[in-house]
């Protein structure tokens, strides 16, 4: 048996493979069958005079994802997907698929999300899982050539990490406990023992939030650092992200440009430095007061609404023109079936502009309105990024709203050192991190302020007592990273079975 990823070595060779079919067009004593095996998609042509009548009925009575082996010789054929393809001289149907639920035209997003388990196999989410292993991959390539030792952090934990409002709380034997929010506290504990750690597993919140940048489970990352100050976590920030990013894309050409269709020289320019903006810039720039590149948010933005206008405007007179035709009739089943499945997309695709468009002017109201002292919500970090090609770290934050454990800039209280970096393109935030306060009695005092109950921080404040030294950490979201890398619009779409608010199913 050979995968279809491994046809390069088995060209003019005769092979077996074993997989699902992903489509299949019929011409006269012709079958073109799409073969997937999960490495890849593999054109298989079947000539009723090659195979014999008997196979050639079953392949052609075989369905959507049924499954079956098929032989038969590699050629190289660059027109098709994966650049190779099989000239079939036998094979069987392992087993039928009736009524296969998911179709090739357009479904609904909640009826795919019912159908999870099934939608796993389409081309876009096989590209998306695949972007996801190469991620996780570099990710920890990344940090074990750099020194790192992983450890794993408890995920049922007495403590709150992040604030109290978002934790997924649970009966510990008669006990309260929660899942865990971060393991960076472990993690500091963990980097004084073992110098430089990371963390990687499943973390919660509980936040009611439907947007399309939250999971109540999603996958953090959470390196932690002895000996590190704010700048050179802003430094190894970015080093690790431009590393994964770079080798991702080497690494997933195919699935990102062929199926995602996403742009890679935008995502080429995490090879220039990332801007890095105190958060009080970066109020300036979002309300408009301060301008990037000669441009301001509010001139971006009214620049991208003229823009989004023009695009539904032409949009529509296609789907005009296509549905006059449509309803004039004479025209080929084939083609017929084309245009109506191009006018459902162009559809589709105003939906979503329509909605970007009435989005925009709302954006401006609230960039301009912004309020200096207060969090970064969505649709500012947005407009924020629009500015800039690259991804860019905001620093310094106003200590009000931000977690206990992050130190106070010297001499001025109102601050700590906290960055978060920002992906460009609208995609926001993708990691956050900090130094971390090494004062005991500030965090005594922090704790207090915060309302946490000091027992369960106790072994924590341990860190302090017994040789604490200056460290900082972060922690990535990996489906954010993911969201990014492969421009997909909502974050549910790059994790096998997202788990919101909403949604625990199936
Ligand atoms: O900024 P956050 O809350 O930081 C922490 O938890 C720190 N303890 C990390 C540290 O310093 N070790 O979360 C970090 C990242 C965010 O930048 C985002 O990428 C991701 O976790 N994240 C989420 N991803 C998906 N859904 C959610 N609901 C998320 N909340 C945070």
């Amino acid at each position: 048996m050979v995968y279809i990823e491994n046809l390069q070595d088995f060209v003019g060779q005769t092979v077996t493979l074993k997989g699902w079919q992903a489509n299949m067009r019929t011409g006269k004593g012709l079958l073109f069958i799409l073969l997937r095996d999960g490495s890849g998609f593999c054109q298989c042509v079947v000539n009723e005079e090659e195979v014999g009548e008997e196979l050639f009925s079953a392949l052609k009575a075989s369905t959507l994802e049924a499954s079956m082996e098929v032989t038969g010789l590699v050629k190289a054929d660059e027109r098709q997907i994966g650049g190779y393809e099989l000239q079939v001289t036998g094979g069987t149907v392992v087993n039928e698929s009736v009524d296969y639920p998911i179709s090739n035209k357009e479904h609904g997003v909640e009826f795919l999300m019912d159908k999870r388990h099934l939608w796993l196999r389409s081309r876009k989410q096989w590209a998306l899982m695949r972007v996801r292993n190469a991620v996780s991959f570099e990710i920890h390539r990344f940090f074990q050539e750099n020194g790192f030792v992983q450890m794993d952090a408890p995920i049922l934990t007495p403590n709150a990490a992040e604030g109290t409002t978002d934790l997924f709380d649970i009966d510990f034997f008669g006990r309260p406990a929660y899942l865990s929010q971060s393991g960076q506290l472990y993690g500091e504990a963990m980097a004084m023992a073992m110098g430089r750690i990371y963390t990687f597993g499943p973390t919660f919140r509980a936040e009611k939030s439907k947007t399309r940048r939250h999971l109540s489970e999603f996958w953090m990352i959470e390196p932690e650092m002895a000996f590190y100050d704010n700048e050179k976590n802003m430094e190894l920030i970015e080093d690790f992200i431009r590393t994964v990013v770079l080798r991702v894309i080497d690494k997933c050409k195919f699935e990102l440009t062929e199926i995602l269709e996403r742009n890679l020289d935008m995502l080429r320019m995490v090879e220039k430095p990332f801007p890095r903006i105190p958060y009080t810039e970066a109020v300036k720039i979002l309300q408009g007061k301060q301008e990037v590149n000669g441009k301001t948010s509010i001139s971006i933005l009214e620049e991208e609404l003229k823009a989004t206008q023009t695009h539904i405007s032409e949009n529509q007179a296609e789907i005009t023109d296509k549905e006059s035709l449509i309803a004039a009739g004479g025209i080929k089943k084939g083609k017929l079936n084309w245009m109506k499945n191009r006018v459902a997309q162009l559809k589709a695709e105003n939906k979503d502009l329509s909605e970007q468009a009435e989005n925009i002017p709302q954006w401006i109201e609230s960039a301009r309105n912004f309020k200096d002292g207060a969090d970064f919500g969505g649709s500012d970090e947005t407009v924020l990024t629009k500015l800039f090609a690259s991804p860019i770290m905001v620093y310094n934050w106003p200590t009000k709203i931000k977690a206990f454990y992050m130190k106070e800039v010297e001499g001025n209280a109102d601050f700590v050192k906290g960055v978060d970096l920002l992906a460009p393109e609208g995609y926001g935030e993708i990691v956050g991190g900090s130094e971390r306060e090494t004062d005991i009695n500030v965090l005594l005092k922090k704790i207090e302020d915060h309302g946490l109950p000091q027992e369960v921080f106790e072994w924590y404040l341990d860190l302090r007592r017994y040789g604490s030294v200056p460290h900082a950490g972060f922690g990535l979201g990996l489906e954010r990273l993911i969201t990014w890398i492969s421009g997909t619009r909502h974050i549910r779409e790059t994790i096998p079975f997202p788990r919101m608010y909403g949604r625990a199913e199936p």
